[in-house]
């Protein structure tokens, strides 16, 4: 039995937890804390130090990260809901500083993407996996028998008939309710999304993650792809899970 900790670090909330990687299963309570304002890197760290000390006070756990950001070899390389301040910055370096214990960082799509081919919707899927969360932003993650290909950002993508706009401008869940859009108008640009990833990838299996897969029945079939498409089986815990799983000593 192999217990990690799994931080998943928001724009407004930070969520964390004891995590058994053999089971994909939360050992005790989750806590939550808010997101210092203005999201700063020090303050965040701060936080972290204070979710592990609750979490596993005497105890030297390695910790998994997930952060909303590309991150290349522990280094954020942009920085979305959150200060601009992290680009650039060794944040595995920082939170091994503040935390003295071994870290790991990654995209948070990436660890919710990893997180269904582990221990969800995904599990042992064979072939190409394309994750995607619809949320404030839009975040994806490729997983190619097994194996998480990191930092795809496929939100960022343009559209077909969208110059202007990415997809996530389009299609996150937070146009969706900022503009007043219905299931059907919206399951629309989601079709284009879909439609356009399908084309590129050819993916064997999408897997829809996001507080919104929750209400998956009233999008997903409006979505007319070849590709099947599911919701995620891990809505808020799928950060947690995943960043935990990719801890150091977590394999
Ligand atoms: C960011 C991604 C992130 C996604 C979900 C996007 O805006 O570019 O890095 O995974 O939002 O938080």
């Amino acid at each position: 039995m192999t217990h990690t900790i799994g931080i998943d670090i928001g724009g407004t909330g930070m969520k964390a937890a004891i995590v058994d990687v053999d089971s994909g299963e939360l050992v005790g309570e989750k806590i939550k804390l808010g997101t210092p304002d203005g999201a700063k890197p020090d303050d965040v760290a701060r936080v972290c130090r204070e979710l592990v000390e609750q979490l596993d006070p005497n105890g030297n756990l390695p910790v998994g990260v997930c952060f909303p950001a590309v991150i290349i070899n522990e280094v954020a390389f942009s920085a979305s809901n959150v200060d601009t301040s992290w680009i650039g910055l060794n944040v595995g370096n920082l939170l091994e500083g503040v935390l003295g214990r071994p870290v790991h960082v990654v995209n948070d799509a990436d660890a919710a993407g990893f997180a269904e081919y582990k221990f969800g919707a995904a599990k042992d899927v064979s072939g190409l996996v394309l994750v995607t969360t619809l949320g404030t932003g839009i975040g994806s993650a490729l997983i190619y028998n097994g194996v998480l290909v990191p930092n795809s950002e496929l939100g960022h993508i343009n559209l077909p008939g969208h110059r202007h706009n990415t997809a996530e401008m389009l299609a996150a869940n937070v146009v969706r309710v900022r503009k007043g859009l219905t299931w059907k108008r919206w399951a629309e640009h989601l079709q284009l999304f879909y439609s356009t990833l399908e084309r590129l990838f050819s993916p064997d299996l999408f897997v829809v993650g996001g507080g919104v897969s929750k209400d998956y029945d009233e999008f997903l079939p409006l979505l007319s792809l070849r590709t099947p498409i599911v919701p995620a089986q891990h809505f808020n815990d799928a950060g947690i899970l995943g960043a935990a799983a990719l801890a150091p000593f977590a394999r």
